[in-house]
């Protein structure tokens, strides 16, 4: 009965443009008339959830829930996902040669061998743990003892539980080496599970990368990834997202954002070119 009646239900330019500037003031995201049938599908999927059959009894239900449970629920139905083990394998070898080795030698000067990392948009984890497995392959080549933490944010609920559970298929891991599949994961029934040593260094948080309040309770980071996040947000949002990383960045810390979104990345920052890729670095 909901089903036919939502059937018949078509998003108009008008309605279509009142829930994309309702997202964009939310969280960012940026939605052009192109994905105006992408939209009416997801909503349509929700409101059939909720049993509301109008399109504008949903958006006075997301404007006005304070809590944003039902937007959160939206949420994931609008994010895109799409990720890979050590994807742009260039960045993950210029995080291990250079990235890595700067931090352990600046840090070593202060005395405090603790580097703390964040995947901003971490989606199901794989670069978050991509992250993780590239600081344990390479801890062992310093002389001291280096602790870290890895921290995974993003504003779909069920990407972060997906990247909590920490369970691939093979497919998932065509990217990974097999040696280090050996070391950093076990077979289960249903793929391959990230070793508990390597989630103990690991944590996910729901966090929206465009709320300075949400940003300034992570912590502070030596490296932030935020790849393949900007594409999704129109000029003046990844301003903003950007001045939200820069703050989460301790002096020398350095931003990896994907070779497309470098010319988003504002002029506060350094501009590093190594062999590799480039990367972003917060003046000390
Ligand atoms: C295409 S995935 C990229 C995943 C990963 N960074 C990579 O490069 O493989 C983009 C992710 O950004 C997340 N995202 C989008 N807007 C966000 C926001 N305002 N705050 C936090 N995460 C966001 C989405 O939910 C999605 O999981």
């Amino acid at each position: 009965m909901i089903n036919d009646r939502l059937n018949d239900l078509k998003l108009n330019r008008e309605i279509f443009n009142i829930f994309a500037r309702l997202i964009r003031e939310k969280c960012g995201l940026f939605f052009d008339l192109s994905k105006m049938y992408f939209l009416e599908t997801k909503l349509k999927k929700r409101m059939a959830e909720r049993g509301i059959t109008d399109f504008i009894t949903y958006y006075n239900l997301l404007k006005n829930d304070y809590t944003d449970r039902e937007f959160k629920e939206l949420l994931n139905e609008i994010t895109i996902h799409e990720t890979a083990f050590f994807r742009i394998n260039s960045h993950f070898k210029t995080f291990s040669d250079y990235v890595l080795p700067g931090l352990v030698a600046r840090k070593n000067d202060s005395g405090s061998l603790y580097l703390s990392f964040l995947s901003a948009g971490c989606s199901t984890g794989e670069e978050a743990y991509s992250i993780a497995l590239s600081v344990f392959e390479k801890m062992k080549e310093f002389p001291q003892k280096i602790d870290f933490s890895v921290v995974g944010i993003d504003i779909s609920i069920s990407a972060i539980e997906r990247a909590r559970n920490g369970i691939y298929s093979e497919n998932d891991l065509n990217s990974v080496p097999e040696n280090i599949i050996e070391k950093y994961f076990e077979k289960v029934d249903n793929g391959f599970k990230v070793k508990d040593f390597v989630k103990e260094k690991v944590v996910f948080r729901y966090a929206n990368l465009y709320k300075k309040e949400d940003i300034e309770l992570i912590g502070r980071f030596d490296a932030v990834f935020c790849r393949y996040v900007l594409i999704y947000f129109d000029e003046l949002a990844k301003t903003k997202l950007l001045d939200n990383i820069y703050s989460v960045l301790n002096p020398g810390g350095m931003l990896f954002v994907a070779p497309s979104e470098s010319y988003n990345v504002p002029e506060n920052f350094a501009r590093i070119n190594y062999k590799n890729s480039i990367v972003f670095e917060k003046p000390l």
